[in-house]
């Protein structure tokens, strides 16, 4: 107990770091923290046949689900480096072509969420950021490991289906995604049924 209530707290003040540095002070103090990310013994992503996605909590904080998570599916933070999300909530206002303001207090505590969860030493989602070197990237569906899954997918089964319309929509085909599940055995395409690969 008195260990994991130390990692929390640990966890938390490097959280508080990194959205302090990001929001303009020393980020490099922020990658110097992270550059063990790409350590992972081998970049065959086909050894996800061996491991298991399945350990994944559904996203909780209320506050994010809410104010982020109307236009698509609120993403589970460790889908992206800590610094991403402290680049994107410093800039709200120009997201992706829309405006997904929040006031300040909501930003800091949305963007303090989003830091700490997304550490990625935590948990296996940290596949995903495999091989993304020093960027700083903003979309999921532009990851490396992320386009390796998704490209063999035919365009009418995402832009060319109103059900699903772009890959951002994770939730339109992972079945199990609210709940923190992108399981292979739990992916249907709608219009066209369940993905047998
Ligand atoms: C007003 C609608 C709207 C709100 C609210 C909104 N977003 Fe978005 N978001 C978008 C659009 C549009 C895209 C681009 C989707 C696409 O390309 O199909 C996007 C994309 C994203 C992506 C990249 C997805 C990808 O393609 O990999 C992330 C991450 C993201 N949003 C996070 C957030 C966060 C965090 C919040 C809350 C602070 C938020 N969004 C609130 C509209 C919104
Ligand atoms: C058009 C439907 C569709 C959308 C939208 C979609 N995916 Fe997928 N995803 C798939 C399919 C199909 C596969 C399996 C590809 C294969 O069999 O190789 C897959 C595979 C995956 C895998 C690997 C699963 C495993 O067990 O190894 C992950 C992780 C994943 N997707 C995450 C996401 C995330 C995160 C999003 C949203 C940002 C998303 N996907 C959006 C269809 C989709």
């Amino acid at each position: 107990m008195k260990n994991s209530n130390a990692m929390i707290l640990g966890s938390v003040l490097l959280g508080g770091i990194l959205v302090f540095s990001l929001y303009g002070i020393g980020s490099s103090i922020a990658s110097g923290n992270f550059e063990h990310r790409d350590d992972d013994d081998d970049s065959h992503y086909e050894s996800r046949k061996h491991s298991s996605n399945r350990n994944y909590n559904p996203v909780t904080n209320k506050l994010y689900t809410e104010e982020c998570g109307s236009c698509h599916m609120a993403y589970p933070p460790q889908l992206l480096p800590p610094e991403s999300w402290g680049k994107m909530m410093d800039n709200l206002q120009d997201h992706f072509g829309e405006s997904a303001e929040v006031d300040d207090e909501t930003r800091i505590n949305i963007g303090n969420f989003l830091v700490y969860s997304s550490t990625p030493q935590r948990g296996s989602y940290r596949k995903m950021l495999r091989n993304i070197g020093q960027r700083i990237p903003l979309r999921i569906t532009q990851l490396p490991y992320f386009v390796h899954e998704h490209d063999e997918i035919p365009s009418r089964f995402i832009q060319g289906n109103d059900k699903v319309g772009s890959l951002s929509q994770c939730n339109a085909c992972h079945r199990g995604a609210e709940k923190g599940s992108f399981d292979e055995d739990n992916i249907f395409i709608p219009g066209f049924g369940r993905w047998d690969d």
